[in-house]
């Protein structure tokens, strides 16, 4: 097949999904690719469940279709789909061994046993557990468990596998190296991934794509690095990474942005900006840089009061509070310049300042579906208060 007319993987137009008077997805228009690492993101109840059983037939759409590879799956069922999909609990049979565990779907599809044989033991090679075969899943650890589900789900060698929150069960540094094994694993055999996560980390780590779901919409989608360097919206700006917001409104001239109580800030402002509308400034803690000064000199750049700091090892983040009152976030690599300002008395006058490129200009959208707006990095929940 032509590389330039492959079809889509997915492709999902207007599906949606209502229970009773309570639409969870609304019309939702998708593509993923043929090979992709795509993942859905969004916290949750943001309906990220229902779009992955609306895919793979478990759940009836309210409105729109499903096409896999090309082909409208609407009327097809789920057995029929080539489709598998790794739940959260894993459940494995506990009487099988983990070859049998592995082998258990070719078997029922009455796969001739060479067959089984070869590809079950390259499942095993996949997720490293070779030499593993014989055992029962109560002799394995959860992190070992988890592959032998994983080695299930591709051992049919579906077109499509659905992972929905696979390593939720999994502490957080077996998680990490998971992460980086499921990213290998998807690269090896190159089977199409749909991965969802709540864990914008998680994401950002393992995915090609990553469509970024809030209350039953997508609201972009995009690679990892788009979708930090330039969300689209302040919901998006926000729920991945850490980002301070100012809301400010576009100068009379529309090339600038006036932040009330604090004056004129650098931004990027895009051509054809309405004076005077409103917009939402979005500046990551780590474009922002931070000087100590007399409290009377004039200064370039925006005042602040520095309230609190943590040394997290690889960097210093620092809570400063603007005249406005709004707490900002700033942080800085560990070395000379991070030492010399952590060493800054609490309650000190700065000066923050930051290149216009740093700084996001965004539509000032209502923010009721924003996450609180606190910039805080876990190391200081509650500072900023
Ligand atoms: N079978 C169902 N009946 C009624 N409401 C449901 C059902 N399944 C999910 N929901 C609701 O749909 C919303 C989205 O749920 P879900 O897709 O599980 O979200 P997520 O996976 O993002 O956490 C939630 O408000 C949830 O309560
Ligand atoms: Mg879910």
């Amino acid at each position: 097949m032509n590389e330039t007319t492959e079809p889509p993987a997915v492709k999902l137009t207007g599906l949606t999904k209502s229970f009773g008077a309570n639409r969870v997805v609304q019309p939702l228009d998708l593509e993923i690719r043929q090979g992709e690492f795509f993942s859905i993101l969004g916290p949750s109840g943001c309906g990220k469940t229902t779009l992955m059983r609306m895919i793979t037939g478990f759940e009836t759409p309210t409105g729109g279709s499903v096409e896999l590879d090309g082909k409208n799956v609407d009327a097809v069922s789920t057995k029929s789909r080539d489709l598998n999909m790794l739940f959260q609990s894993y459940a494995l049979f506990p009487h099988l061994s983990v070859y049998e565990n592995v082998a258990f779907e070719l078997r029922v599809r009455r796969t001739a046993k060479r067959e089984i044989d070869t590809r079950v033991r390259e499942a095993l090679e996949l997720v490293r557990l070779g030499a593993f075969a014989e055992r029962k899943p109560a002799e394995l650890s959860g992190g070992q468990r988890q592959r032998v589900a994983l080695a299930r789900a591709v051992v049919g060698r579906p077109a499509v596998v659905l992972l929905d929150e696979p390593l939720g069960a999994l502490d957080q540094k077996l998680r990490k190296e998971m992460q980086f094994e499921l990213k290998r694993m998807q690269r090896e055999v190159g089977i199409t991934f749909i991965y969802v996560t709540h864990d914008q980390e998680e994401a950002l780590t393992m995915s090609d794509r990553i469509a970024v779901m809030s209350e039953g919409r997508v609201l972009q989608v995009a690679s990892p690095t788009e979708i930090y360097d330039e969300p689209a919206s302040r919901f998006v700006a926000t729920f991945i990474g850490s980002c301070n917001i100012l809301d400010g409104v576009v100068d009379a001239q529309g090339t600038g942005v006036v932040v009330p109580g604090v004056g004129a800030v650098p931004a990027l402002v895009p051509a054809g900006a309405v004076p005077g509308s409103g917009v939402a400034l979005a500046i990551r803690p780590e474009r922002m840089s931070m000087r100590a000064v007399g409290a009377s000199a004039t200064v370039d750049g925006v005042r602040a009061t520095l309230v609190e700091r943590a040394f997290l090892g690889d960097e210093w983040t620092f809570h400063v509070r603007l005249e406005t009152g709004a707490v900002m976030t700033v942080s800085v690599p560990s070395g000379e310049t991070a030492a010399e300002l952590g060493s800054i008395a609490d309650g000190a006058a700065v000066v923050l300042s930051w290149s216009a490129a740093a700084a996001r200009v965004l539509p000032a959208e209502a923010s009721a579906t924003a996450p609180a707006s606190a910039p805080a990095t876990s190391a200081l929940k509650g500072a900023a208060a």
